[in-house]
């Protein structure tokens, strides 16, 4: 199936990295545009968003997944680019309660027929969310548990296999996207990727490429250009030193158990 991609240049993604930083820093418009002589309205905290979508704070410092993710990629992609998604989220369901009184899965699950910047803000805030939670840093993310390696296994061969399998996925998403683990409505693990911001949570998403995300990593070069630039590879080989296997196993369970 055709899926719009929006590869750039990497001229454009620095310009759109410096855009991102300029929005998540800048004082709100309407503050900009008073008259000089108007009593300015207190500030809002930096990149505060008047919503019902929140940026979580990281489970660890910004230094803590060195060498794997540098520190600076790490507040660029938290501090920036995860709270402009956030904010833009909160603004694409102002004023619409029956978006912004409804879980994000909720939304995402039927974004076919939501604005498009519910698409990309929503799937962006719920990526991003999970990313940081999928991750732990290097030496304490622990092993699969015994119930996902054995799924792992006879799904895919091997761990080894399947950490090919999801590192060949990650170079072939073209452009801008993820790579995933999902647990399928059938029971069944599979290797799966998505352009921009969307998930396997997405209605959008071909069926058979939709269920519950064990796994992802951000193949977005903001994820790892300061450090890899052009080798994607590098990164995705590099990455499985900070995965929190923890994390993975316990969401892994509770996939299989609602499925019951
Ligand atoms: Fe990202």
């Amino acid at each position: 199936m055709a899926r719009a991609h929006r590869a750039e240049p990497l001229t454009c993604r620095v310009l759109g990295l410096l855009t991102v930083v300029a929005v998540g820093l800048a004082p709100p418009v309407a503050a900009q545009g008073a008259a000089p002589q108007a009593p300015a309205p207190p500030a809002p905290a930096v990149g505060s968003p008047a919503g019902p979508f929140r940026l979580p704070d990281l489970p660890y410092p910004e230094t803590a997944l060195a060498p794997v993710i540098d520190a600076e990629t790490m507040r660029l992609h938290h501090g920036a680019h995860h709270r402009a998604y956030v904010n833009n989220l909160n603004a694409a369901v102002a004023g619409q309660p029956a978006l912004a009184g409804q879980p994000l899965e909720a939304l995402l699950a039927r974004v076919s027929g939501l604005p498009k910047a519910v698409r990309d803000n929503g799937g962006g805030h719920w990526n991003h969310d999970f990313f940081w939670r999928i991750m732990a840093p290097p030496g304490t993310g622990g092993e699969p548990s015994p119930a996902l390696r054995a799924a792992i296994e006879r799904d895919f061969g091997s761990l080894d296999a399947f950490r090919r399998a999801f590192e060949a996925a990650g170079l072939r998403q073209f452009g801008s996207g993820w790579v995933w683990l999902i647990l399928r409505p059938d029971g069944q693990l599979a290797v799966t990727s998505t352009p921009n911001q969307d998930n396997p949570l997405m209605d959008v998403v071909p069926e058979a490429e939709r269920g519950t995300p064990i796994l992802g990593n951000d193949v977005w070069e903001h994820a790892y250009y300061l450090t890899y630039r052009n080798r994607r590879g590098e990164y995705l080989q590099k990455w499985w030193d900070v995965v929190n296997w923890r994390e993975a196993s316990r969401r892994f369970a509770a996939a299989q158990a609602a499925r019951r």
